[in-house]
């Protein structure tokens, strides 16, 4: 039976968060530049982004860039810009064609300019789109994230708009950047690095994790469909015990 098939389609992932990584080394082994990777890892882009959308999978998030990725050469962190924003332009046509929301989460205001606005035109343009919301997260981090929900937390409270008594853990939630979006049920890393790199930190808390060996220009959608398989094998506790769940289940 082929992959696809095997999935269940009322038990998707509502949310599948992605670290696409290993574009240096993929590079390295084709005796390219680093940049070629990065070039090359469009494509497999392009393939979780359809084969969410062709499932039914609500919301993509995508780690394109990461806080601590302009610490990498100037030459890098320029080529990487430069494809960004020639990708963006690219796909808008087919985020358009495809029903596909483009959004962007991170500390926006720090790419260049011409990426900025190209970005907020792009978001602007798909925003009433609403087969798949596709995230990408750009000059990101999870810290960075939680430190500015913090940050403008403060500021309703000087502002008497929040009592500091009524602070919970919605609260935080409506103030990070992933505010209308589900937790991630999935994430997903390639390149054999299992780490999380400073990505959805409080998001994660109770996610899924799948790390696959594979450099991301290789990852197909076939990847994605094990990686939905693999997830829909396991259970999900939330710290209740497994006959707790199975007997849930078995109430339904
Ligand atoms: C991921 O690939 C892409 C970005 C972080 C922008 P890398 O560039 O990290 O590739 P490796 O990990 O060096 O192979
Ligand atoms: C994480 O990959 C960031 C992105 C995929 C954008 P890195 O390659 O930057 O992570 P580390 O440095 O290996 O942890
Ligand atoms: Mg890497």
């Amino acid at each position: 039976m082929e992959l696809k098939q095997q999935i269940d389609l009322e038990r998707l992932p509502k949310h599948i968060a992605v670290i696409m990584d290993g574009n240096g080394r993929w590079a390295k082994e084709h005796g390219k530049q680093r940049i070629f990777g990065h070039q090359s890892g469009v494509n497999s882009v392009r393939e979780v982004t359809e084969a969410c959308a062709e499932l039914g999978v609500k919301y993509l998030t995508l780690y394109a860039f990461s806080t601590e990725n302009w610490n990498r050469p100037a030459m890098e962190v320029a080529g990487l810009m430069t494809l960004f924003a020639k990708t963006i332009m690219d796909e808008v046509k087919t985020f358009q064609k495809n029903n596909i929301r483009l959004n962007a989460i991170g500390d926006l205001k720090s790419l260049p300019k011409s990426n900025y606005d190209l970005l907020m035109k792009a978001m602007e343009d798909t925003k009433s789109n609403d087969r798949l919301i596709l995230t990408l997260a750009l000059s990101y981090s999870g810290r960075w994230d939680i430190a500015n929900a913090m940050k403008n937390i403060a500021f309703a409270v000087q502002n008497n708009e929040i009592k500091p008594e009524d602070i919970s853990q919605d609260t935080v939630n409506a103030y990070l950047s992933t505010a209308k979006m589900p937790d991630p049920e999935l994430l997903i890393r390639t390149s054999g690095e299992e780490r999380i790199s400073n990505f959805l930190l409080w998001q994660l808390a109770y996610s899924e994790f799948y790390f696959m060996p594979k450099y991301w220009p290789d990852f197909k959608k076939d990847d994605l469909y094990e990686a939905i398989i693999n997830y829909q094998h396991r259970e999900r506790r939330f710290g209740k015990t497994s006959e707790q769940i199975v007997n849930k289940k078995e109430d339904e």
